[in-house]
């Protein structure tokens, strides 16, 4: 079992296929991108499965694919196939832009918690968040994978002035269908230029909603053991809705999770500065548990050290950590 110091058991593991996107969002990535790593360093299919073994055989559970966009490597699908035949649950957050090519691959390897980022349900807005016209595409995919009866969740990162205009909007699509909608705090990486003027706080989430509707109509649904989200659900609605608020509201007390990024290093938080080189100890033939291990007992009790929200705020303490695109959220 990877059992950290705070006795925290690290059952689910992340990882990320690239640091490329068919996106542009800017609060991921800076304006310029990213110099990307050579394709010479970075996990191939056999590495990645590799990887994925030693990390099942010590006690993951579920394993999420992510990116940059997961489904832009050409070796996707054979990777799933593969991560498909060790024993554990398997998901995969993507943007949903070519998730119509994958329906069926999706369906014969049981992948079927589907998590997808949208931040607006206005297509000029997306155009402008993501600097790339597929507003269309992606909603029209979301409820192709609906139909097919994939467990879809919809991952939305709120910014003041952007698109807090749209909590209702998106609250609303959860009454007629069976969709899961997540509001997330923007989150400083490197690069997004973050302040916390730009941040909607879970607090002012809540307002909102009840400005909206009665009090008796917001009924708060039961978090599972290792939720990062706050559920709820509209009385009557189909879907639900949840708050992340890693900034406001950390829930850092009961993370099981670990990250392993496109070129083979392990992250033991979204926001450590330091990472473990997997994949060179792999490729030099040694054995990586060890090195898991260490990562594991290094962790903080909160995220990476930022453990106050003063901490948290201070540019300088993020400049060390990647940018979103290379880590994978
Ligand atoms: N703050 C919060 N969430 C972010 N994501 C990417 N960058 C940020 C940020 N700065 C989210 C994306 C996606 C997930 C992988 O991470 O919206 O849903
Ligand atoms: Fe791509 Fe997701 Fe980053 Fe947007 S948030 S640029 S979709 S990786």
């Amino acid at each position: 079992m990877l059992e950290d110091s705070f006795g925290r058991k690290h059952t689910y593991l992340r990882i990320s296929l690239t640091e490329r996107c068919n996106l542009r969002c800017n609060y991921c990535m800076p304006a310029d991108g990213i110099p990307l790593s050579p394709k010479s360093h970075l996990m191939n299919a056999d590495e990645i499965y590799s990887i994925a073994s030693t990390f099942v055989k010590a006690g993951v559970t579920k394993i999420r694919l992510t990116g940059g966009e997961p489904l832009v490597r050409k070796d996707a699908r054979d990777i799933l196939k593969k991560l498909a035949s060790l024993p554990v649950e398997l998901a995969i957050s993507t943007n949903a832009v070519t998730t119509d090519r994958h329906i069926e691959d999706f369906k014969k390897l049981g992948i079927q918690n589907i998590n997808i980022s949208l931040d607006t349900l206005i297509p000029e807005r997306f155009k402008q968040i993501t600097r790339r016209d597929y507003f269309e595409k992606v909603y029209s995919n979301i409820f192709q994978l609906l139909e097919h009866g994939f467990n879809v969740k919809i991952n939305c990162v709120l910014m003041k002035g952007v698109n807090d205009d749209e909590i209702i909007d998106f609250i609303k699509l959860s009454e007629k269908h069976l969709l899961h909608i997540r509001f997330i705090e923007f989150m400083p990486f490197d690069g997004n230029r973050w302040n916390m003027s730009k941040l909607v706080s879970q607090q002012a989430i809540l307002n909102c909603v009840e400005n909206v509707f009665e009090r008796e109509a917001i009924k708060r649904i039961a978090d599972r053991p290792n939720d990062t989200s706050r559920n709820y659900q509209i009385k009557g609605y189909k879907g639900t809705f949840a708050i992340i608020s890693t900034v406001t509201n950390p829930f850092c007390d009961s993370c099981n999770r670990i990250r392993l990024t496109a070129n083979g290093q392990i992250k033991n938080c979204l926001f450590s500065a330091n990472e473990t080189d997997l994949l060179s100890t792999l490729r030099g033939g040694e054995s990586i548990t060890p090195l898991i291990e260490k990562a594991i007992q290094g962790k903080f009790k909160s995220r990476g050290g930022m453990d106050t929200l003063e901490k948290f705020k201070d540019p300088a303490q993020h400049g060390q950590n990647r940018s979103m695109i290379a880590i994978g959220g």
